[in-house]
């Protein structure tokens, strides 16, 4: 059921390479919702995945943009305001990659150079993203900027690897921007911190399977789905939350605030 909440707003969505990632259901989502919007993802994903696909369902464009590419970012901006005729209402940023994770690096023997990637793609970006915004003029007042995040920015879970570094600094960033971005123009920015999640960036990490299972298990209502997590940006980016900004707020079914559940307890008992 569509409720018509981002009626007349504008925006842009990072990160839609197939139809299992976060961003992807977004898109689809904010489209029901009302919202106009172009997609844009690293020029290498085009070639890899199937956004092209999406921007014909949703009646929109891709602008291919590296998000560690100021440049890039600049020229999205700028593009972005011409295509949807006016300034920006909404981003999504959905952005996440690990050199070390991705090739099996282990902690105590990360290549030092993809760390630096990591965090420049997974987390410095989200700032490069809302300088290029700024720097374009294109927010509009009362904007929402919402990036996603994970769990492992605040507890160790091994297999996360450098992305935990990561996530930290993108955290960080948005209490800092958020600041900026609210006394200048109202702009609000959060991240939303998401279950883990069947995507490709999801099963990357090694070992998934059981996060995901225990994850499960541990929250009350079980993991958010992607289709949940697309639901709850769509209200971030509403008007129904414009007073709600530099948070890191959980979507996680109440994962982060359970010691123990039942079903973890049964698992282990002998
Ligand atoms: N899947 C999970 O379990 C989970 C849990 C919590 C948070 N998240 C976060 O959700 C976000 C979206 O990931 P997803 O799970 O939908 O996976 P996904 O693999 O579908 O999306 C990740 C996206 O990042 C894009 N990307 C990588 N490098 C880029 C660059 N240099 N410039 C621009 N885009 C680039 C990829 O092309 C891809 O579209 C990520 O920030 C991820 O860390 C995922």
């Amino acid at each position: 059921m569509a409720y018509d909440l981002l009626k007349g707003k504008k925006g842009i969505i990072f990160g839609a390479l197939d139809e299992n990632s976060i961003a992807w259901k977004t898109a689809l989502k904010v489209k029901e919702e009302g919202g106009k919007f172009v997609l844009t993802n690293a020029p290498v994903a085009m070639r890899m995945g199937k956004i092209n696909e999406l921007a014909r369902q949703c009646e929109t464009e891709v602008i291919p943009a590296d998000a560690t590419v100021e440049q890039d970012l600049i020229n999205l901006f700028t593009r972005s305001m011409e295509i949807l005729g006016g300034k920006i209402d909404f981003v999504l940023h959905s952005i996440g990659m690990s050199p070390n994770v991705r090739k099996g690096k282990d902690y105590g023997d990360l290549n030092y150079d993809w760390f630096l990637k990591t965090l420049d793609i997974s987390g410095v970006s989200f700032h490069k993203v809302m300088q290029a915004a700024e720097k374009t003029e294109a927010m509009n007042e009362w904007g929402s900027i919402v990036a996603l995040s994970y769990i492992a920015a605040q507890r160790t879970f091994p297999d996360y690897s450098d992305m935990a570094q990561a996530k930290a600094v993108l955290e960080s960033v948005a209490r800092s921007y958020g600041y900026r971005f609210g006394k200048k123009l109202k702009v609000r920015v959060n991240t939303i911190s998401q279950s883990p999640t069947k995507t490709t960036a999801g099963t990357g990490i090694s070992g998934f399977d059981a996060f995901f299972d225990y994850a499960d298990m541990m929250s009350p209502l079980g993991n958010a789905s992607a289709d949940d997590c697309a639901n709850y940006i769509v209200v971030m980016f509403s008007d129904l939350t414009r007073m709600v900004t530099m948070q890191n707020l959980m979507h996680d079914g109440g994962f982060s605030t359970t010691g123990i559940s039942d079903e973890v307890i049964a698992k282990i008992s002998r």
